[in-house]
């Protein structure tokens, strides 16, 4: 009897000893210690002993009982803690994931951007956005009764300034900040503008009231066009690849001269024409121009002695060829499942 109660209990505490779940424990409950349990058994076969055996191995079978109920009973304990249903903390479970934010897709190429031209020399400005007419139009070559005006839709603020006029609005551009990057560094200089524009837009897939752009502006002495070609092309081909070509064309802004579109051979189809670059090859990508002399008047430069270049890149337009995106408004409506895929 003795024996088999040691027996027991050495397999027992064996099978114990490999028990990694609830259900395997709950069966080892039942085969020894329930009460049609194998203990239980021994238990109630030492009515049939004599007196002093019965009470010799009754003390016995007593202890082994205790001891397996309370070896099974920390078993049990560690066991719901490894599967948490306790409430208690597992220390060697693997860590929670912290949810991270995302930089938006235009963030990411403004940030391109400012690489490339912080390794050119320049230097990284910002303006405010919200603007006076002096610094948005006139001081750029765009007088008050300019039809120039027209061409950018302005969200004017309904604001007097002390002369009792309308004076501010949301800039339209970030070329105002060429007049106060002169006016405060002088020449020469070399600066990139990064920012933030507003128009009153009727909004749809290509245009957004709120937009970015990126401003360059580079003065010294003897500025000239292929300074602003061959910077360009430099830019081009690390935006989009060494093979990039430019192909720049006329176009009119009245605070360079002479003013154009810098194109850049289409890098979704090397130039061989598709739909994102209309099937022309190239994409319409940068407006620039040398420096208007009443421009560099304005920013308090001699124009007899200084010369310069500059050109505003849309950054909305750069992200989303970049990414193949094909609704400008997606960029500010907040939507988690449009920004978590950058
Ligand atoms: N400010 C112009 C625009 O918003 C772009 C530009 C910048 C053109 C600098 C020439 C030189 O369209």
């Amino acid at each position: 009897m003795k024996e088999k109660l040691n027996k027991l209990r050495d397999e027992f505490l064996e099978q114990l000893a490999q028990a990694k779940d609830s259900d395997y424990l709950h069966e080892l409950e039942l085969k020894y210690l329930s009460r049609k349990g194998e203990l239980s058994q021994i238990m109630r076969s030492l009515k049939d002993l004599s007196l002093d055996l019965r009470q010799e191995i009754g003390e016995l079978a007593n202890n082994v009982k205790l001891e397996l109920q309370s070896k099974f009973a920390e078993m049990s304990q560690t066991i719901n803690n490894y599967s948490n249903k306790s409430g208690k903390i597992d220390i060697t479970l693997p860590g929670g994931r912290i949810p991270q934010g995302h930089l938006n897709p235009i963030t990411l190429v403004q940030q391109e951007m400012e690489d490339i031209f912080i390794s050119l020399g320049f230097k990284i400005l910002d303006g405010p956005e919200l603007e006076s007419d002096y610094y948005n139009f006139t001081a750029l070559n765009i007088p008050p009764t300019h039809p120039a005006r027209d061409m950018q839709d302005t969200f004017y603020v309904d604001l007097k300034n002390k002369d009792g006029q309308y004076d501010l609005l949301m800039r339209t551009q970030t070329s105002p900040v060429q007049i106060r990057a002169m006016q405060k560094y002088g020449a020469p200089l070399r600066a990139l503008i990064p920012g933030r524009c507003f128009r009153s837009e009727a909004t749809d897939a290509r245009h957004e009231h709120t937009f970015y752009q990126v401003e360059g502006l580079l003065i010294d002495k003897n500025i000239n066009f292929s300074n602003l070609k061959s910077l360009l092309e430099i830019v081009g081909q690390k935006l989009f690849g060494q093979n990039t070509k430019l192909r720049m064309r006329p176009k009119f802004f009245p605070f360079v001269e002479p003013g154009n579109n810098g194109e850049y051979t289409c890098f979704l189809c090397q130039g061989q024409g598709c739909r994102v670059c209309k099937y022309t090859g190239w994409l319409e990508i940068v407006g620039a121009g040398l420096v208007h002399p009443a421009v560099l008047k304005a920013g308090g430069l001699n124009p007899d002695i200084y010369s310069g270049l500059a050109f505003g890149f849309g950054l909305n337009r750069l992200a989303m060829l970049k990414y193949n995106i094909n609704d400008v408004r997606l960029f500010n409506n907040g939507d988690l499942k449009f920004l978590e895929q950058f």
